[in-house]
């Protein structure tokens, strides 16, 4: 499937209605973000995507948005084994390797054993993603053309992934896109480079429309003054694993508790749905979605499910049933929810597209914190 026939994007007039409204607040606030228009749609798609230019001239290169993972990378004409994208599409190296004596570099590599041994190494990474795809390659710095909501156009040396391997298992990467947009807080992401060079805050967040795209942004500019719920980010014991990880959570379910309680939960946008343990798992479906004709009769028999996170007074995330179900070319319906455990992700419960629609979702890498509130993403109503 073909991205860019989606079309279902913001329809441009909003787009550029919002970028100058934030463009009016970056001058009077002395301070910056950077707005990306998101395409794409969880069903059935599967994936969101944005735009990101690299090089000089630039080239666009279509990349899968996932803040479960900290490195960009693009497909890396080196030559490349499982790339999708033409020849001359694929980002060309041109002595621009990230040494491994680079801090970058140790940052995308394990770390009781750095690899390096000849600093003037090439660095070399490797990412596995939840559904086992994979992407190796080497990290290169090249020039990254971003446009601050301020008006001013800046060119970062920013570092990256020139994947030259790549397995797809499950659908990460998706078919037409070029590569991975890393939103983690790790140091190695683009967002955390862009930080230290002091253009933004280390704040990330996004608005995933349910009828397709919705926008990105990076910076703490559209953080709206109220009705943001926030909870605390769980700090990982493994200083490698940088995942936006919350929690514990209990879930309420057509207004009554369930027996599920104590979920820690991690919030990515690259994975298309929704995954709990198998125990959450069987409780949800012993509570019974059963088949409806439309999304209509199950959207008006159903109550939504909320996660209630326990160590944040009157945090709760509000899961309506279209962000729980899907409703197939073929008018089945489905519980967009799945049993991680089978697919193994052991004890990890994971908040993916389907139940992040219509929300503004704000990751605070500067406060360690994650915020939601509800949003129209098709709009820029929410400021
Ligand atoms: C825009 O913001 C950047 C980063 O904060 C700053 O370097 C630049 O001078 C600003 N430009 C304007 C026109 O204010």
């Amino acid at each position: 499937m073909d991205v860019k026939n989606s079309g279902r994007g913001i329809p441009f007039m909003t787009f550029y209605l919002f970028l100058l409204l934030l463009s009016a607040i970056s001058v009077l606030s002395h301070a910056s973000s950077i707005a990306f228009q998101i395409k794409g749609n969880v069903y059935p798609l599967g994936y969101y995507s944005v735009n990101l230019a690299i090089g000089n001239p630039p080239k666009a290169y279509e990349l899968d948005i996932d803040t479960g993972s900290d490195l960009t990378w693009v497909q890396c004409d080196a030559p490349c084994k499982g790339c999708t994208l033409p020849r001359d599409r694929q980002y060309k190296p041109h002595g621009n390797l990230v040494k491994c004596v680079d801090p970058l570099c140790a940052a995308i590599q394990s770390a009781p054993n750095p690899p390096c041994v000849n600093p003037n190494e090439q660095c070399d990474y490797e990412v596995e993603y939840a559904d086992q795809g994979s992407s190796l390659g080497v990290l290169v710095r090249d020039i990254i053309p971003l446009k601050l909501t301020n008006g001013t156009l800046t060119h970062s040396m920013l570092a990256f992934g020139c994947g030259y391997d790549q397995t797809h298992v499950g659908h990460n990467p998706p078919p037409s896109a070029a590569g991975v947009l890393g939103l983690g807080n790790g140091r190695a992401s683009i967002l955390s480079q862009l930080n230290s060079k002091g253009l933004i805050r280390n704040v990330v967040g996004h608005c995933l429309s349910g009828t397709g795209g919705g926008f990105l942004f990076f910076g703490d500019q559209l953080i709206p003054q109220s009705g943001v719920v926030w909870t605390p980010i769980l700090q990982s014991s493994s200083s490698l694993l940088k995942h936006y990880k919350t929690g514990p959570a209990d879930m309420f379910f057509n207004g009554k508790a369930t027996s599920v309680k104590g979920l820690e939960l991690t919030f990515d946008s690259g994975s298309s749905y929704t995954y709990f343990n198998s125990l959450a798992h069987k409780a949800l479906v012993d509570l019974g979605p059963k088949p409806f004709k439309s999304l209509h009769d199950v959207t008006s028999n159903f109550k939504p499910l909320v996660l209630s996170f326990t160590k944040s007074k009157n945090s709760l995330f509000q899961v309506p049933p279209e962000a729980y179900l899907i409703v197939t070319k073929h008018g089945n319906v489905c519980l967009g929810i799945l049993d991680g455990t089978e697919i193994g992700l052991g004890n990890t419960n994971i908040i993916g597209d389907i139940s992040l629609q219509d929300k503004l979702v704000i990751y605070d890498n500067e406060k360690q914190r994650i915020g939601w509130a509800s949003a129209n993403c098709d709009r820029s109503s929410l400021m």
